[in-house]
């Protein structure tokens, strides 16, 4: 029992050295698995394995589940875990499916990935997000969209506006888009997802490289003159509290992979914008490799 304590403190340095975020699952109950005797090797492996379908360079959006068992033996139990907070529930286990997202890629014609559209309410989101599935849908690809109205009436009906409410609500679609790009599927977001770190922990849990940040700018007195819905109006009158712009913070990405200005742009211009980019790092949709490691 001794051993607890400098088990678990190596376990989270020698983590962190190999570029995971440092939570560990604990359990004293002991469990089947692979026994672990060299940390070093243990993160060895977890670098050079793949883990659900996702390859090594992908890992340090993965967490090791741990257990300790009652003895101190540290065992690996379960595999590798994506995800973004560590869960409430334990003797959880990672089912690892038969059917990858390459192979997935291979019957479409082409991969999943996530275009994140992220800018003040009123700014164009939804606008540009529609039109862009429409157009990509026109072209024969696999879409979806989802989009902070929409999703606020289902999946987060029970969120406000509260930082921590919005962290949920990003929380929750990152999780979402990421399965849906896993899927195959060109997902496409609309929400103002206002807090920089929310929006990194959905590029963090995104499969590598393939999630294209879009920032739709348009300056605030633009977005308050425009006022579709009339919030604007209703949140200085200090009717409609926490408003994004008014009464709550927007960070604007720093180092967005396309910054659209709408206020001078067209949404055709603001479509074909992202399309390029779509072009340009063509890898992030193209097929999947064929068996000889060709492009089909
Ligand atoms: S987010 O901040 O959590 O990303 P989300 O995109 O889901 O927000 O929802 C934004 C939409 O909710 C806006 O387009 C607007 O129609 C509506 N809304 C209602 N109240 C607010 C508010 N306090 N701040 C921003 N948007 C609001």
């Amino acid at each position: 029992m001794s051993g607890y304590a400098p088990r678990v403190q190596w376990k989270r340095t020698d983590l962190k050295r190999a570029g995971f975020r440092a939570h560990t699952v604990l359990d004293f109950d002991g469990n089947s698995g692979a026994p672990i005797s060299d940390p070093a090797r243990f993160c060895w492996n977890l670098n050079t394995s793949r883990a659900g379908g996702r390859r090594s360079g992908a890992m340090s959006s993965c967490a090791p589940v741990f257990l300790l068992d009652g003895f101190g033996n540290t065992r690996l139990n379960g595999g590798i875990r994506h995800c973004m907070s560590e869960p409430l529930s334990k003797n959880i286990f990672w089912t690892q499916g038969k059917v990858t997202a390459e192979q997935r890629a291979h019957l479409s014609g082409h991969s999943g990935c996530v275009i994140w559209i992220t800018g003040l309410s009123a700014s164009g989101k939804s606008t540009i997000a529609t039109e862009l599935e429409r157009e990509l849908f026109s072209q024969g690809k696999f879409t979806y969209l989802l989009d902070g109205d929409n999703t606020r009436h289902g999946l987060c009906s029970d969120l406000g506006f509260s930082p921590e409410d919005r962290r949920e609500n990003i929380r929750r679609v990152g999780e979402v888009v990421r399965l849906f790009a896993d899927a195959g599927i060109i997902c496409i977001t609309a929400f103002i997802s206002p807090y920089r770190s929310d929006r990194e922990e959905a590029r963090r849990i995104a499969p590598p490289g393939k999630f294209i940040e879009v920032f739709v700018n348009a300056p605030l007195e633009v977005c308050e003159h425009r006022d579709p819905k009339g919030l604007y109006a209703r949140a200085h009158t200090g009717e409609i509290k926490e408003f994004t712009g008014v009464s709550a913070p927007y960070e604007p990405p720093v180092n967005p992979e396309l910054e659209l200005h709408t206020d001078k742009l067209s949404v055709a211009e603001c479509v074909s914008a992202i399309l390029a980019k779509l072009d340009q790092m063509s890898a992030i949709i193209d097929g999947a490799p064929a068996a000889d490691g060709k492009k089909d």
